[in-house]
């Protein structure tokens, strides 16, 4: 049972879904630039074409109405927008396919979402330091202003950044994500750091200046695994699970939900390590100061992006260099009885999201959540037939209208991952999350629905059906 007005929805983002990267002046993304460097992305594939919704988006509306969908999260891409990244260009052609997207949307009773940022900087804004470099907040809430303004009469549902942790640490630490760099144990931080800056900013500018005429919504969405201690019964286990939730959800909810600043486990755990290798830099998780925007408060609602579960012990033996992994000294181990579907990371829980929600309500004080992905994979030989997925769509879902149910959290949106398939970044076509297959050898890009999307079609049906009554 879920509650009236429910969204109903899926999800994608700009660079894995759009192509056209070159068309009507679009600038370059760091995932173009990314893309096109050798040995970067599975099989040096990249998105120039995609799912080519740039012009195929009457094809991707018609999956949103053989879905019977009531949401639709779209990205916007900042360098379609704004192609070196700033006010002082526009590319009036970008503003006019997103104004056609939304408005098509509309008038199809669909309610658009919106991410401003979905991993894809303008080069131009990486060629000045990007996310390191502190300026970037105010250019990032300069684009920000400048969407509310020109969709925000529209758009009701605004998300700033996706996933801050996947940028920061796969962007920055670990070089698997662009822009590529592998600054261990200090980019990421700085990064994140200014990702909340930058969030917040954004935020206060909505609520200042476009809220009350628009009467919309912000948040940013945050990406968490459920985790638990592998042992529940042994103290270091249960720390060690502490300290992995301290390290990926609490890193940005801490400071916008709790206390405005970094959970206190994360900084002294940087701090330790960082006494222990004689590191005599500055402090590696930076302070928020009396300048930066209050982050506090500044999210109307809860964003989760939620995959999979793990099992948590203490990492074994600290490395001796500056590096995230020896800050957050974790292990995290597979139970061998979850199936794992499709990429190898996705161990298949629906039960860890109701215990995630669960945790959330309590942890964060009742907020609204909105589940903005999850989703499942296929890899190798096509599966139209998917049965397997399907039937996680079942499961999962249930486990949200239990955590609703019996559990009491405010969910009031589920949104699947992804509308269809597409480039899934490092692992460019191999990893399939649609909800349609993309033929990516036909010209036409022919969309087909899974077995999957029927029964998430039907799982919708069945509600809307029910809501009648
Ligand atoms: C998320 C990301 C999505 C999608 C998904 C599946 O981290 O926001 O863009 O790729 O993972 O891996």
């Amino acid at each position: 049972m879920f509650p009236r007005d429910f969204a109903w929805g899926a999800g994608t983002a700009a660079y894995q879904i759009e192509g056209g990267s070159q068309a009507d002046l679009k600038g370059p993304s760091i995932w173009d630039t990314f893309c096109h460097e050798k040995g970067r992305v599975f099989e040096d594939q990249n998105g120039d074409v995609a799912c080519n919704s740039y012009e195929l988006w009457d094809k991707d509306l018609e999956c949103i109405h053989q879905l019977g969908l009531t949401h639709y999260r779209l990205s916007f891409s900042w360098a379609r927008l704004l192609p070196d990244g700033t006010t002082r260009h526009v590319n009036q052609k970008g503003v006019k396919y997103y104004n056609k997207v939304i408005d098509d949307l509309l008038s199809s009773n669909v309610s658009p979402m919106v991410t401003l940022y979905h991993f894809d900087l303008p080069q131009a804004l990486q060629d000045q330091g990007g996310w390191k470099s502190p300026i970037i907040a105010v250019l990032f809430d300069s684009y920000a202003k400048f969407c509310f303004q020109t969709f925000g009469d529209r758009v009701k549902l605004w998300i700033t950044i996706n996933e801050p942790y996947v940028c920061a640490k796969l962007g920055n630490e670990d070089g698997i994500h662009a822009p590529g760099i592998q600054e261990k144990g200090t980019a990421a931080y700085l990064v994140g750091h200014n990702m909340l800056r930058a969030h917040a900013m954004a935020w206060h500018s909505y609520d200042s200046v476009y809220r009350r005429e628009q009467k919309g919504e912000v948040s940013l969405a945050v990406n968490s695994d459920w985790l638990e201690p592998l042992r529940h019964d042994h103290e270091e286990d249960i720390a060690a699970t502490e300290r992995n939730r301290a390290f990926t959800l609490g890193w940005f909810a801490w400071p916008v939900f709790v206390t405005g600043d970094y959970p206190e486990i994360m900084r002294c755990a940087i701090e330790a390590q960082s006494i222990k290798v004689n590191y005599s830099g500055a402090s590696r998780l930076p302070r928020f100061t009396s300048d930066d925007p209050v982050i506090l408060g500044t999210a109307d609602f809860f964003a989760l992006n939620y995959y999979t579960s793990r099992k948590v012990k203490p990492g074994q033996g600290v490395e001796r260099n500056i590096c995230m992994k020896s800050d957050r000294n974790v292990e995290e181990v597979l139970d061998p009885s979850w199936p794992i579907c499709g990429v190898s990371w996705l161990a298949v829980m629906p039960c860890g999201l109701r215990k995630l929600l669960k945790y959330i309500k309590e942890t964060f004080n009742n907020p609204v959540v909105y589940v903005t992905e999850n989703g499942f994979s296929q890899v190798g030989m096509l599966q139209m037939e998917d049965i397997q997925r399907a039937g996680y769509y079942k499961e999962t879902i249930l486990e949200v209208s239990k955590a609703i149910q019996e559990d009491g959290v405010d969910v009031r949106g589920y949104f699947a991952w992804s509308l269809m398939d597409n480039f899934e970044w490092a692992d460019g076509f191999s990893v399939r999350f649609g909800l349609f297959h993309v033929d990516f050898s036909d010209p036409k890009l022919r969309r087909t629905m899974y077995r999957s999307g029927k029964e998430y079609s039907n799982i919708i049906a069945e509600y809307k059906r029910n809501q009648c009554k």
